[in-house]
């Protein structure tokens, strides 16, 4: 496809930033990559991630997108800034928006959720360092497999969130923050579980700024009609039926934001 913009992830999750990039560029063609077949990146040694993220990279530059938006928190936390030296495109990533759940934040805690490596990993100690305070990192043990396999819906993953947040139910939690693409996929089940606490999710932030490059560059299409968007997976072609039921609201994916859904300020 030409002129597209790859956006990539361990499996389905980037699917949730694709959601948002695509009402901030809807004449933008895109192809959207997805590692199913290794997902999930966040319980392996931080240099297996690399290897895979750097395969999964080159899936995208063979195609000769135009820039990377990494749909993924763990491969922006493992491998961004070693990719960003060794490409000549613009390279967006996306790390957990604890920044903006710190502002909201009054007497209570914030839940930091994300996967094991990039909760383990410098960028987040110092994402720490500056918004930390009342922050819980909380591994989100299980919920990347459960959207994976198309279950975020189901009575499992309310199972696993409820045994992730067994801990905190009593407490005043004042923001959660999603710091894992496939986490939207769960929003509705995470919100049961604490109704009317705000979510930062990062995805529109990432949106804009991935729009911003792009315009810096002199990147943005000059199409006037609606681009194309195009899934592939280094899995089977079930992973390329479930992007685009995610992609079109279903197994989860009804709670984000739809496609002509008006666009909140920048
Ligand atoms: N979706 C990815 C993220 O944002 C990671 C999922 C995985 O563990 O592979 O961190």
């Amino acid at each position: 496809m030409r002129d597209a913009i790859g956006i990539l992830d361990s499996g389905v999750g980037g699917i949730s930033l694709l959601r948002s990039a695509v009402r901030y560029l809807p004449n933008e063609n895109f192809i959207f990559y997805g590692d199913n077949r290794n997902a999930p990146y966040g319980p392996r040694p931080f240099d297996e991630i690399r290897e895979l993220s750097a395969a999964a990279v080159d899936a995208l530059l063979n195609q000769g997108v135009k820039a990377l938006a990494l749909g993924c928190n763990t491969i922006t936390a493992a491998y961004a800034e070693q990719l960003r030296s060794i490409v000549h495109i613009p390279v967006i990533g996306m790390e957990p928006a604890l920044k903006p759940a710190s502002q909201v934040r009054k007497n209570g805690i914030v839940l930091a959720m994300a996967t094991r490596a990039t909760l383990s990993l410098d960028r987040f100690a110092r994402l720490m360092g500056l918004y930390g305070e009342g922050v819980i990192p909380l591994e989100g043990v299980g919920l990347v497999e459960l959207v994976e396999s198309g279950r975020a819906d189901s009575a499992e993953a309310h199972d696993a969130l409820a045994a992730i947040f067994a801990p905190y139910l009593g407490e005043q939690v004042d923001a959660i923050v999603l710091g894992c693409t496939h986490y939207p996929f769960l929003r509705r089940q995470i919100e049961s579980f604490f109704p009317g606490v705000p979510i930062f999710d990062g995805m529109d932030g990432t949106a804009q700024q991935l729009k911003r490059r792009l315009a810096e560059e002199g990147l943005l299409t000059k199409r006037t009609t609606p681009g194309e968007i195009e899934f592939q997976s280094s899995g089977g072609p079930e992973y390329i039926e479930l992007m685009k039921r995610l992609f079109a609201g279903g197994a989860g994916g009804h709670v984000l934001p739809r496609r002509d859904d008006e666009l909140p300020a920048p």
